[in-house]
């Protein structure tokens, strides 16, 4: 017998948990359908409580769509290229994954031709200090903050690009005393739209990010430094911004056109860990 599917909101412009799924078996087509029509809806999910092999975790994220292989292949699960490890653990000297990942607010991929559609992200252990759980990761709704853009500012980006940048992320990651691991292979630099159309809800979500959005196309230095401040402004106010607070176990799967998210490095050297998952988008609408 199925269970039946409960979609339980989770803030006041998205989030939600997603209950009565196993995400270590496979995944039914109507379970498939749920899933993504949360995430329309609500941008991020949470589904709690999942106890799944990486193998497992794989075969979720390729039933939701063509998975990206990581390009840091020394950061990833072992045997298992399609997962990175997101953590702050150093093992025989060496770190075991991907530290401060999310230290900057940032969508997943923004820098490659062809970001990130979905991230599936798995909690294996997750730190603590006197009972409260650390390194919560926020997100925002960026359909949310478009649609509250002034006026002047909306017309503005309307029809706007930008340029995001790997190396302008790295660089601004280590002037903010954040750990950046050094990338064999950078990525040039790419154009997007500021403003991309979403390929499922059709909603407007603003695509600039405080981590990789280097430059507006066409605006003076000085123009584009001033919009991308105002716009950074603009996207953190609290009604705009759901806060996971992380159990181990929760498996977390958020859109990277409707939203932004920033990874709360609280938690020196306690031990965080978790599985992250890219799934690409397809051509940007
Ligand atoms: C990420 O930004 O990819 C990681 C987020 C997190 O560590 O919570």
């Amino acid at each position: 017998m199925t269970r039946s599917i409960e979609v339980v909101p989770l803030g006041q412009a998205l989030g939600a948990e997603l209950r009565g799924i196993d995400a270590s078996v496979p995944l039914t087509d109507d379970q498939r359908a749920r899933i993504i029509a949360a995430l329309d809806a609500h941008g991020v999910v949470v589904l709690r409580k999942q106890q799944l092999t990486p193998r497992q975790q794989v075969a979720l994220c390729q039933k939701l769509g063509k998975m990206r292989v990581s390009f840091m292949n020394d950061l990833s699960v072992p045997g298992v290229p399609e997962l990175t490890v997101v953590s702050n653990i150093v093992e025989n000297g060496k770190p075991i994954g991907l530290v401060d990942a999310g230290a900057l607010w940032h969508c997943d991929g923004s820098y490659l031709p062809n970001p990130d559609l979905y991230t599936v992200l798995h909690a294996l252990e997750i730190p603590q200090r006197d009972g409260q759980t650390l390194g919560d990761t926020l997100f925002l709704s960026t359909c949310a903050a478009y649609d509250a853009l002034p006026d002047a500012l909306r017309k503005a980006l309307d029809d706007a690009e930008a340029v995001h940048s790997l190396t302008h992320h790295i660089q601004k990651k280590l002037d903010n005393n954040f750990k950046a691991p050094p990338v064999k292979d950078p990525k040039p630099d790419v154009v997007h739209p500021a403003v991309r159309v979403h390929p499922n809800s059709g909603r407007r979500c603003l695509y600039l990010t405080e981590g990789h959005t280097k430059e507006l196309v066409g605006f003076s230095p000085e123009q584009s430094a001033a919009i991308l401040k105002q716009v950074a402004e603009h996207v953190k106010q609290p009604q705009f911004v759901y806060r996971h607070r992380w159990q181990e176990g929760d498996l977390l799967i958020w859109d990277n056109c409707s939203t932004q998210h920033l990874a709360i490095t609280d938690y020196g050297t306690l031990r965080r860990r978790l599985h992250r998952a890219g799934i690409e988008s397809g051509a940007l609408a």
